[in-house]
C-alpha cells in the first residue's frame, strides 16, 4: 500500500482499491449514509492554505521545462474538476433514491471546492500571467489539454448527461454515466495523476501548500468513488441489464481514458513524466480499476 493510502481519513472511505482483500472480490463498502456522515467529517477549506513556498518553489526551483510538463498535469485537473462540477447536477437527479440524492448533492459541493483549490493556487503562486480570474485561467489552460482529453469529458460524458438531464427516468444511462464518471474519470484517472504528483512533490520537496490541498482532494475522491463503487454493486444485483452498461461503457472508455493519461509532447509509447515510466502509472491505474470491478462483481 502506497504511503498516501495509509493516511488519516483515507482507509475509512473504505474504496476497494485500498483493500487487498478485494483483489478476491471482498471489500467492506459504506452505506450511502455512512458515505454522507464521512463527507460532514472531512470538511476542509481551501481558505487555510499557505501558497507562499509554493510561490516561491514555482519561480525560483522548478526549471522552466519543467513548469511547463507540470503545467500539463495541473491543467488537466483544473478543467476535470471544472467540468465534473458543472456535469454532475443531472446525475444527481436521476438517482432512483434519497439517500443517493444527497451523497451526490455533497459531492457536488465538493467538486466546486476543487475548482476553488486550482484557482486559488494559480493565483497565489502566479501560474498564468495575464490570466486575472476564473475564467481566463479556465480558458487559458484548455490549451494544455489533448485531444482524448476532450474525447472524454466534452464527447462522452456530456452527451450523456445531456441526455439524462432530458430523461431522469433512464436508470441505464444513468448506470453508463456513473460507470465513466466515478469508476474511470475519477477512479482510474484523477487517482493515478493525484498519486503520481502528490508523489514527486513529496520526493523533491516542493508545493507544500499544493501537496497538502491536493491530499484532501485525493481523499474526497475515494470517498466519490467509494459511493460509486457501492451504486454500481447495488445495480449489478438488480438486473443484467445494468451489468452489461457497466461493462459496455468501459469497453468504450477504457481506450479513450488510457491516451488521457499521455501527455501531449509524447510521441512514442515509452515517455517517462517526472520520473515514472508510462507502465507504471497504467499499471497503477489498472490495479486500482480491477479490484473495483472484482467489488462490483464483475472481472475485470
Ligand atoms: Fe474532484
Ligand atoms: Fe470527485
Amino acid at each position: 500500500m502506497t504511503a498516501i493510502a495509509k493516511q488519516e481519513g483515507f482507509l475509512e472511505t473504505s474504496d476497494p482499491a485500498l483493500q487487498e482483500s478485494a483483489d478476491r472480490g471482498e471489500a467492506k463498502l459504506l452505506s450511502y449514509r455512512q458515505l454522507y456522515e464521512l463527507w460532514e467529517r472531512q470538511q476542509w477549506a481551501t481558505q487555510d492554505l499557505d501558497f507562499s513556498r509554493d510561490r516561491a518553489d514555482w519561480h525560483e526551483r522548478i526549471e522552466p521545462e519543467e513548469r511547463f510538463q507540470r503545467m500539463y498535469g495541473l491543467s488537466a485537473f483544473f478543467i476535470g474538476e471544472q467540468r465534473v462540477t458543472d456535469e454532475l447536477g443531472p446525475i444527481m437527479r436521476a438517482c432512483p433514491t434519497e439517500e443517493q440524492r444527497i451523497f451526490l448533492s455533497t459531492q457536488i459541493a465538493d467538486e466546486a471546492r476543487h475548482v476553488r483549490f486550482f484557482n486559488r493556487f494559480y493565483e497565489a503562486v502566479g501560474v498564468l500571467e495575464g490570466a486575472d480570474d476564473l475564467a481566463a485561467r479556465l480558458r487559458a489552460t484548455e490549451q494544455h489539454l489533448n485531444e482524448s482529453f476532450g474525447e472524454l469529458f466534452d464527447g462522452m460524458l456530456k452527451g450523456r448527461v445531456d441526455r439524462l438531464a432530458a430523461e431522469p427516468e433512464n436508470t441505464e444511462l444513468l448506470v453508463e454515466s456513473i460507470t465513466l464518471y466515478h469508476m474511470i474519470i475519477e477512479g482510474a484517472l484523477a487517482l493515478t495523476g493525484q498519486h503520481f504528483i502528490i508523489e514527486y512533490n513529496e520526493e523533491q520537496n516542493t508545493l507544500p501548500g499544493f501537496v497538502e490541498g491536493f491530499q484532501n482532494v485525493s481523499r474526497d475522491e475515494h470517498r466519490h468513488i467509494a459511493f460509486g463503487v457501492r451504486f454500481l454493486t447495488d445495480m449489478a444485483k438488480q438486473d443484467g441489464r445494468y451489468r452489461e452498461a457497466i461493462q459496455r461503457t468501459m469497453a468504450e472508455a477504457l481506450p479513450i481514458a488510457d491516451q488521457v493519461l499521455d501527455p501531449p509532447w509524447a510521441e512514442e509509447d515509452d515517455w517517462e513524466l517526472f520520473g515514472y515510466s508510462r507502465e507504471e502509472t497504467h499499471a497503477f491505474a489498472a490495479q486500482c480499476l480491477s479490484r473495483r470491478l472484482k467489488v462490483i462483481g464483475l472481472a475485470a
